[in-house]
């Protein structure tokens, strides 16, 4: 329950609808959805199976298993860059999570009713083009995180997600019920499943494999950290599935709702980062109860954020708790504060740092695209290598505990060669080396 919380956030209803369609639609969908089952999938019962083993930060975790598999402790460095990488994206995600705060205001004090696509667009531009009120959003979304994280009572929230994110799919279900009363419904589905590979380009497949890295929580030590926390007796196997399943389903809702409400006002699809704020407010501005059930989703979009947010500040959190023999509430304090700080460069960049461009992108641009696409599968090829190559197969046998032999077999021959090429083949290609 934990992980699916961390798993399924931003990066499921505003990260996947926009990449989408920046990236053409269909074969960006096709390439995400094999990403997740034939790397995702395996990837995430190693990385649990390897925090369950070593059950600590991902660097201490590491640093045991290295020993134990007697070799480099080099290996280490998955544990610090991921370490590193959590705190890069949190330093952005929070930016969007007071997005999600702002439009839950916005909402409830009945902003949409009536909204026209352009006029949502109008409202969102205004809105983004504040500094000041990019700052504050920011900083109240940072401070929500870091008091559930320097209380340490992830737990409670936790157990909310059992009924929240239930409730977050009911709301994407209208949703898509209501992107079924545009008349362009069908036009979505095509623009989603009918996949036309003319628009595939390296850097498209890229994205797409860093996307079902970044929505799985994978190649980071997030997912190491939960797996520490799992019982000796429960499927490693059946639980990774069932976490991806679901994973992947909220994310292709969020799609289905939002395309056909992007064709039927005239949005455009290569929108960007402000894709779902521009189509959202628009459906719950024409419906039935849209004031309340508008308000209700981006709350409980908030509440997806939040448990994803924590995830990616605690292997840091734990780093300073475990080594620097930190209390919780200053380990806290530190690295909410830098990842605060690290955090305006992102806020400024759909206002007074728009026009400053690395590498032709924006500061936003240039985290999300190091983070998602080349920190975040960098970080899984070692993983898959450290669990496939390194641990001995006994133990990855035993850990994993699967009924058929065949099974094993499988995961295997994933994490050991198709993970390990995959992801370099695809880094490598899209880096323009291959
Ligand atoms: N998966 C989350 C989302 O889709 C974000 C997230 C949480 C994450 N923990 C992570 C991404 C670790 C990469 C690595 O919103």
């Amino acid at each position: 329950m934990a992980a699916t919380g961390a798993a399924v956030g931003l990066g499921n209803i505003w990260k996947f609808p926009y990449l989408t369609g920046e990236h053409g639609g269909s074969a960006f969908v096709l390439v995400y959805i094999v990403c997740v089952a034939a790397l995702g999938i395996p990837m995430m019962m190693a990385e649990v199976m390897l925090g369950r083993r070593g059950r600590q930060t991902p660097v201490n975790t590491l640093r045991t298993l290295a020993a134990e598999a007697k070799v480099s402790q080099g290996w280490q460095v998955i544990g610090w860059c991921g370490t590193l990488a959590g705190m890069l994206i949190l330093s952005y995600y929070s930016v969007i999570g007071g997005w999600t705060l702002a439009y839950i205001l916005y909402s409830a004090t009945g902003t949409f009713s009536g909204i026209t696509g352009e006029g949502a667009s109008a409202l969102f531009n205004q809105f983004v083009q504040n500094p000041a009120a990019q700052i504050g959003w920011h900083t109240a979304f940072m401070i929500m995180t870091m008091y559930i994280v320097a209380r340490g009572v992830q737990s409670g929230l936790e157990k909310a997600v059992q009924y929240l994110m239930p409730a977050l799919f009911g709301l994407l279900l209208v949703l898509v019920a209501y992107a079924t009363t545009t008349g362009y419904f069908w036009q979505g589905l095509t623009f989603l499943f009918t996949p036309d590979f003319s628009q595939l380009s390296g850097t498209s497949m890229l994205t797409a494999m860093g996307q079902a890295f970044f929505s799985l929580s994978l190649g980071m030590g997030t997912i190491m950290i939960y797996g520490s926390y799992v019982p000796k007796g429960t499927s490693i196997a059946s639980t990774s599935v069932s976490i991806a399943l679901s994973d992947t389903l909220v994310a292709l809702l969020a799609g289905m709702a939002i395309f056909p409400i992007v064709f039927a006002n005239g949005l455009e699809p290569r929108a960007g980062p402000s894709l779902i704020f521009e189509t959202i407010p628009v459906a719950f501005g024409h419906m039935t109860g849209g004031l309340l059930f508008g308000t209700l989703f981006f709350l409980l979009l908030l509440v997806a954020a939040w448990t994803s947010s924590i995830s990616l500040i605690e292997p840091a959190v734990t780093l300073l708790i475990e080594n620097y023999r930190m209390t919780r509430l200053r380990a806290a304090w530190w690295c909410g504060m830098v990842t605060w700080l690290l955090g305006f460069g992102t806020a400024f960049s759909f206002n007074l740092w728009a026009q400053v461009r690395v590498f032709g992108m924006t500061f936003f641009d240039n985290l999300d695209f190091l983070t998602s696409n080349l920190m975040l599968p960098f970080g899984g090829i070692l993983i898959a290598i450290f669990a496939g190559w390194l641990l001995s197969p006994d133990t990855s046998r035993t850990e994993l505990n699967i009924a058929s032999p065949w099974g094993y077999s499988l995961w295997r021959v994933l994490i050991r060669y198709v993970a390990p090429v995959a992801v370099s083949v695809v880094l490598l290609h899209a880096i323009g080396v291959l």
